[in-house]
């Protein structure tokens, strides 16, 4: 049996104490996949970004605001697991300075310097070792090239695909490609159903791989 780290949700990012940057991420795919390895008897501790949604209680849930946190979490519980299953949204960018005070109006407009956030799939990857990750890339447009090229540059051996009509929605519809590109599957229907899916190509590619 393995232990699996997944992250999931949204992050955010404040640009003063009461307003953020952030995106639409439900956490609910991330909540489908935990249930899934569960029910193969996995053991599986879930990084999330502020979500509704209920993880399964036999998870361990590591709560976390911002994509620094998301990743300082991750570098913590990574190094104690078998894999990790990247299917959050962690926000991007952040902004150069955060103010400590709400910022006012008044009546120009508000130029926002934005810094790059660290990709927190990236630097798992670069240092994965005999660790397994698997990634999920949501493309708007030439979805197998640009998947490819982020599971290339993130070190995932797996990369997931989806379309941005997959945020905030009950139902998804996926492509798995493997490291050398190959398309190994496609899924379609409410998100529970295609997680566990999903997680049955990880299983049989990525886990029961490695156990023989
Ligand atoms: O946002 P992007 O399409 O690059 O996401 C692809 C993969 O990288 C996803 O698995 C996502 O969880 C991960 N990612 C990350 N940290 C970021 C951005 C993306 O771990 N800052």
């Amino acid at each position: 049996m393995a232990h699996i780290l997944l992250t999931s949700g949204p992050t955010r990012q404040y640009l003063d104490p009461v307003r953020y940057l952030t995106n639409a991420s439900s956490g609910r795919m991330g909540a489908a996949l935990a249930t899934a390895a569960l029910a193969q008897g996995h053991t599986v501790s879930i990084v999330s970004g502020p979500v509704e949604v209920d993880y399964p209680t036999e998870c361990t849930v590591i709560p976390v605001v911002t994509t620094e946190e998301m990743l300082a979490a991750c570098q913590e519980v990574f190094p104690k697991c078998d894999g990790c299953i990247g299917v959050a949204a962690p926000c991007d960018y952040r902004t150069e300075k955060v103010s400590t005070e709400k910022i006012a109006k008044n009546g120009e407009p508000l130029f926002l310097k934005l810094i790059e956030t660290p990709d927190v799939v990236a630097t798992l990857g670069r240092r994965k070792e005999q660790r397994w990750i698997v990634g999920f890339a949501l493309e708007t447009n030439d979805q197998r090239l640009r998947a490819l090229a982020k599971l290339e540059q993130k070190c995932c051996d797996l990369m997931v695909i989806n379309g941005p009509e997959a945020m905030h929605a009950a139902d998804n519809r996926v492509s798995v490609i493997d490291a050398a590109g190959n398309l190994l599957a496609e899924f379609s229907g409410p998100k529970p159903r295609v997680a566990a899916e999903v997680f049955d190509v990880i299983q049989n590619r990525l886990i029961t791989h490695r156990e023989r």
